[in-house]
């Protein structure tokens, strides 16, 4: 029995089965390869469902930090202040929109403060969150409430009162706000539910209701941000300004690391004992995180991710494949929607040496990390368009 094998077998034996967990077992990685535990090696456009989607896998920078702080201190409890902690709330908010920031570890928690943040922002009794068919924020009950009904099966009742509307569909959202609501939560680009770019009008719509109704726009930037779309923050490519902004993901280099950022309006609601997260933002994580936002910076990785991303969405094009209905994206976030599912060529990848996935069945995810250099990005193409010929 390989190696791989028989840590397949022992998955199976030990852990829940609540994922779909493909027969591979990983051991290392190292920029945008991974090598599994038999030893073959693959390009990574997939990158830990975008949680390395920024700095790739053990980027020196982020190892050495990590092994600093390390030595350091781990975690001191957030009734203590600590300076990266600090510093990195610094970095994100001075790319962003000023404001406060709360850290905690998943973009679901992000997205329950968000949540929290809101109803208590109201403050006079509002409490609905509109959200939007085909959006993913997350699995905890407060965060999946807002996320597409297919996730929510076996698991209703929800958060009650939430209303949903059409993406891009300001008619519908304005149906949907009533007098009880008091947030509005949208992600730039629907990732999970199938790479679903929102319009220009859209967002200026939306921050024009917002506004008008006094409610907070939230954007969801978990899958985003930073620096994945071409900015530093998707709301960017629209020239608005959320309220509150969440992260999580890639913003920790690999690390468990996540946040909730509100602007200047809200940035002092949530006070002591209202909420709280024993690490988050724990001396570590935050360590990755401040080497993540450094990272992007000396590297030009926002504009590598234009260039980049660009350049991949031309060369799919260029493949001239019969079943691809349309490529999109931004940055080094792209969508192949095919007329037919994915799950074949995502495999067939797989046995190639390229890791994709599918969003949704029908759209082919490439998430190529943002420190990938040409040789890989050439070499993963290059696979992803033979099987795709080859189907
Ligand atoms: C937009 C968005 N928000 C929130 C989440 C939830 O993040 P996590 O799995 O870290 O809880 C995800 C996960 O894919 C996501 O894509």
């Amino acid at each position: 029995m390989s190696k791989q094998s028989e840590i397949v077998e022992l998955t199976q034996k030990h852990l829940m089965p609540n994922y779909a967990r493909l027969p591979v077992a990983m051991e290392c990685g190292e920029g945008s390869y991974i090598w599994d535990a038999d030893g073959k090696k693959y390009v990574d456009f997939f990158a830990g469902f975008g949680a390395c989607g920024v700095t790739g896998h053990c980027h020196p920078a982020i190892v050495s930090a990590i092994q600093t702080q390390a030595a350091k201190l781990l975690c001191c409890g957030n009734v203590f202040t600590h300076q990266i902690q600090a510093e990195l709330a610094q970095a994100i908010t001075a790319k962003a929109f000023g404001g406060k920031v709360f850290f905690c570890h998943s973009g679901a928690e992000a997205n329950e403060a968000a949540l929290k943040l809101a109803r208590l922002w109201a403050g006079d009794g509002r409490y609905k969150i509109l959200s939007f068919h085909h959006a993913f924020h997350g699995r905890t009950m407060g965060s999946l409430s807002l996320t597409s009904k297919k996730y929510q099966k076996g698991f209703e009742p929800m958060l009650s009162g939430n209303a949903r509307a059409d993406f891009n569909d300001l008619a519908a959202v304005e149906k949907g706000i009533d007098a009880k609501t008091a947030a509005v939560i949208v992600e730039c680009i629907q990732g999970e539910g199938g790479m679903n770019l929102a319009t220009k009008e859209f967002m200026h719509g939306l921050r024009k209701l917002c506004d008008q109704k006094n409610i907070l726009m939230i954007i969801d930037e978990v899958w985003t941000a930073p620096a994945r779309t071409g900015k530093w923050f998707a709301y960017q490519l629209f020239d608005i300004k959320p309220d509150v902004m969440t992260l999580g993901k890639a913003i920790g280099g690999g690390a468990p690391l996540a946040a909730c950022v509100a602007g200047p309006k809200c940035q002092d609601v949530l006070q002591p004992g209202t909420h709280g997260c024993t690490m988050g933002g724990n001396s570590l994580c935050a360590a990755a995180g401040l080497a993540v936002m450094h990272l992007i910076e000396t590297d030009a990785l926002v504009m590598r991710a234009t260039i980049d991303g660009l350049d991949i969405m031309n060369a799919i094009h260029g493949g001239d494949i019969s079943y691809v209905k349309s490529v999109r994206g931004a940055g080094m976030m792209i969508g192949i929607e095919l007329d037919k599912p994915g799950k074949e060529i995502v495999l067939k990848c797989l046995e190639k040496g390229l890791l994709i996935n599918c969003a949704r069945d029908f759209i082919l995810r490439l998430a190529p990390p943002l420190t990938i250099q040409r040789p890989q990005i050439e070499e993963g193409i290059n696979i992803l368009l033979d099987v795709m010929k080859s189907l």
